[in-house]
C-alpha cells in the first residue's frame, strides 16, 4: 500500500505499539540494543550543544524520545520539541522527560515554523514519513542550524530481522489457527450447553490440531522470542484458555481471539513498514542532494556497523545549513 492511506493504517501499527509502553522501543527489534547509536548520539549532542546557548531542538518522529533522552542525559531540564503521528508515543514521551514540547504530526507535513530550529534529529524516524520528509525537515532548520539521522539500512541488521519477524507472523496466519480456536471454543462452549455432540465438537478440535501443531512447530524452528515473543504468548494463552475453558464466557473468548488477532496484524503491518522504510545507497544519495541543492553542506555520510554483525545498522547522515 502507499500513499496517505498507507499513513493512516501505520499510524494505527505503531499506536498500537506505543500503547503498549516500551522502553527503548525502536531498539527491541532489530536487536539492538546497539551502544554504537547511543555513541553516535552522544557525540553529536556534546559537540552541538557545547557550541549554541539554548538552542531550538526538535525530535522528529521521536517516539518514546530515545533520542531526546540522550540529549537530557547531558543537560537534564533541556527542552527538545518532539513530533510523532503517536499520540500514545507522545504521552509516555512526557512522563519521562517533563517539559518538553510534543505535536501529533505526521512527519511528512510537519505544521512547525520554517527555519525554526537549531538542530533536527531523527532515527529510524524520518524515513517512514516518505521521500519528501528529509527536504521537509531541513526547511525546518535556521541558518547554522544542524539535521541529523540514523536511518535504517535496506537490507541491514535491523531489516533482516523485521523481515525475519514478518516472516514468522506470515507462516503464523497462514495455520489460520486464531480461526481454527474460535470455531473449536465455540464448539466446546455448545458442548457444555448440550448444543452440539461430543462427535461435532471432536470434530471442530481435529480440525484445530494442525494448527497448534503448526504452532508448535514455528516455536521450534524460530525459538520463543521470534516476533518479539508473540507466537509464545499466543501458545501459552491458547492452552490456559483452552484447558481453562468454562471458566469463561464465549463473549470474552470470542473478544480476547479478536484482540489477539488485531495484535498480530499490527506487528506484522509494524514490521513491513520498517521493511518499506529502510533506505538503499542510491536513495539516500538521491535525497541527501535535493537537500545540498539548497544550501546545506555534507557533515557525515556513513554507516553504522551492529556488533557482532557484518552488517550495518544504520546510515548516518549529518547535514548542515549555511
Ligand atoms: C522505529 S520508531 C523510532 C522511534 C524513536 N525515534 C526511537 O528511536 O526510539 C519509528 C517512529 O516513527 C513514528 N512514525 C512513523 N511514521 C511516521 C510519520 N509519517 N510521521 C510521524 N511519525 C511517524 C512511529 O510512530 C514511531 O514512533
Amino acid at each position: 500500500m502507499s500513499g496517505p492511506e498507507a499513513g493512516l493504517h501505520s499510524a494505527g501499527f505503531w499506536d498500537t505499539y506505543w500503547r503498549g509502553t516500551h522502553e527503548n522501543a525502536a531498539h527491541q527489534e532489530g536487536g539492538a540494543q546497539e551502544p554504537v547509536l547511543a555513541r553516535f548520539w552522544e557525540e553529536f549532542f556534546r559537540r552541538e550543544l557545547a557550541a549554541r546557548a539554548e538552542p531550538a531542538i526538535l525530535d522528529l518522529a521521536c517516539g518514546n524520545g530515545a533520542v531526546t533522552g540522550h540529549a537530557r542525559r547531558l543537560v537534564p531540564e533541556l527542552r527538545v520539541h518532539c513530533s510523532d503521528f503517536s499520540l500514545s508515543a507522545l504521552l509516555d514521551l512526557q512522563r519521562r522527560y517533563p517539559g518538553c514540547p510534543c505535536v501529533v504530526a505526521d512527519a511528512a507535513h510537519p505544521p512547525l515554523a520554517a527555519a525554526s530550529f537549531d538542530l533536527v534529529v531523527s532515527q529510524f524516524g524520518l524515513e517512514y514519513a516518505g521521500t519528501t520528509a528529509l527536504e521537509e525537515a531541513a526547511g525546518l532548520l535556521a541558518p547554522g542550524g544542524v539535521l541529523a539521522l540514523l536511518v535504517h539500512v535496506h537490507e541491514g541488521a535491523i531489516y533482516r530481522e523485521c523481515e525475519s519477524n514478518r516472516d514468522t507472523v506470515n507462516a503464523l496466519q497462514s495455520l489460520n489457527i486464531l480461526g481454527l480456536a474460535r470455531e473449536a471454543f465455540a464448539a466446546g462452549f455448545a458442548l457444555n450447553r448440550g448444543e452440539c455432540s461430543p462427535d461435532e465438537f471432536r470434530a471442530a478440535e481435529r480440525a484445530f490440531t494442525p494448527a497448534v501443531r503448526g504452532l508448535e512447530q514455528l516455536l521450534r524452528d524460530r525459538g520463543p522470542t521470534a516476533a518479539g515473543g508473540l507466537l509464545q504468548q499466543l501458545y501459552q494463552d491458547i492452552a490456559h484458555m483452552y484447558r481453562r475453558m468454562s471458566a469463561y464466557e464465549p463473549d470474552d473468548i470470542l473478544q480476547w481471539l479478536a484482540g489477539l488477532g488485531a495484535e498480530l496484524g499490527a506487528y506484522r503491518g509494524r514490521m513491513q513498514s520498517m521493511l518499506d522504510a529502510a533506505w538503499n545507497q542510491s536513495t539516500l544519495d538521491t535525497l541527501a542532494e535535493r537537500v545540498l541543492a539548497r544550501g546545506f553542506r555534507l557533515v557525515q555520510r556513513d554507516q553504522l556497523a551492529v556488533t557482532g554483525s557484518t552488517l550495518p545498522a544504520a546510515w548516518t547522515l549529518v547535514l548542515a545549513r549555511d
